[in-house]
C-alpha cells in the first residue's frame, strides 16, 4: 500500500502549487481523483493508487526538486499564467526550465526584484506562511518625503483595512531628486502590504524592489536573470 497524504499535500508534492494554493484549486472545483470532482480539503488519497488530475491533466510526484531566484523586471504578474494574457514570470524562465515551477509568494505587476520559484510546495509553504516570520526586505521610493513621525509609525506599526501591521525596520537612505529612499523589513505579506503601510502614513510609493528574503540577497542578479539558489541558501529557508 502507497503512503495516504491529503489531496491538498499530495498536489503540493507534484510541484504544482503551495499547499495554500492547493486548497484553492480543489475548493475551484479544478482537482478529480480517479475520474470524481473533489471540492472537500480534509480528502486523502493513497500516492500511487489513486489518480489525480488538475485541470483535467494527471500529475505525478515531482522527482527533482527546483529552487530559483529570479529578479522580476515590472511587468510580469506572478503567476504560472493571467486571465488578462499577461507576462508572466514563468515566461521569462521557460526556454531555459522545463519543469513546472510556481512562485512563491508573490510580488505586484508594479514590483520588481527577487521573488523564488519552485516546484516544492513544502518550501513554498516554509518561505510565505506568517508563522514562520521570515523577513522581506523591500527599498521603495516614494514621492517627497516622510515625516519623522511617518517613519515612527511605520516602525511600530500601522492600521491597514482591517488589521494592524506588525513592527517594522525602516531606515531612510537618501533623498534627492524628489523621492525618497526608504528600507523596509516585513515578515507579513498581505497584499500591496508595503505600499498600504506607506499610504496609512500619507506617501505614495513610486518604485518598489525587494532586495531580500531572510539572508538570501539579489545581490547583483541583472534585471530579468534568474539563477539556482546554492544548496545552503535552499537549508537556510527551510530552517530559518
Ligand atoms: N508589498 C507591496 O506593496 N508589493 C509587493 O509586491 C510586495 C510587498
Amino acid at each position: 500500500m502507497g503512503e495516504i497524504v491529503r489531496l491538498q499535500k499530495y498536489i503540493a508534492m507534484c510541484g504544482v502549487a503551495s499547499r495554500r494554493n492547493a486548497e484553492t484549486m480543489i475548493e475551484n472545483g479544478r482537482v478529480k481523483v480517479n475520474g470524481v470532482l473533489i471540492k472537500e480539503l480534509g480528502t486523502k488519497i493513497e500516492i500511487g493508487a489513486d489518480e489525480v488530475l488538475v485541470d483535467n491533466k494527471p500529475i505525478k510526484l515531482a522527482s527533482k526538486k527546483y529552487y530559483i531566484m529570479l529578479n522580476k523586471p515590472v511587468g510580469y504578474v506572478s503567476t504560472v499564467s493571467d486571465q488578462f494574457d499577461r507576462p508572466t514570470v514563468v515566461d521569462l524562465l521557460k526556454d531555459e526550465v522545463k519543469t513546472r515551477i510556481f512562485p512563491v509568494g508573490r510580488l505586484d505587476y508594479d514590483t520588481e526584484g527577487l521573488l523564488l520559484l519552485t516546484n516544492d510546495g513544502d518550501f513554498a509553504y516554509r518561505v510565505t506562511h506568517p508563522k514562520f516570520k521570515t523577513d522581506k526586505t523591500y527599498i521603495a521610493k516614494i514621492n517627497g518625503g516622510i515625516t519623522i513621525k511617518g517613519l515612527a509609525m511605520l516602525r511600530r506599526g500601522v492600521k491597514i483595512e482591517d488589521y494592524t501591521t506588525s513592527p517594522a525596520e525602516v531606515e531612510m537612505l537618501d533623498a534627492q531628486g524628489g523621492l525618497t529612499t526608504i528600507k523596509i523589513t516585513i515578515h507579513e505579506g498581505r497584499n500591496r502590504q508595503v505600499r498600504k503601510m506607506f499610504e496609512a502614513v500619507g506617501c505614495r510609493v513610486a518604485q518598489l524592489q525587494r532586495i531580500s528574503i531572510g539572508k538570501v540577497e539579489l545581490g547583483n542578479l541583472p534585471l530579468g536573470r534568474w539563477r539556482h539558489l546554492t544548496s545552503h541558501e535552499v537549508n537556510y529557508l527551510m530552517n530559518s
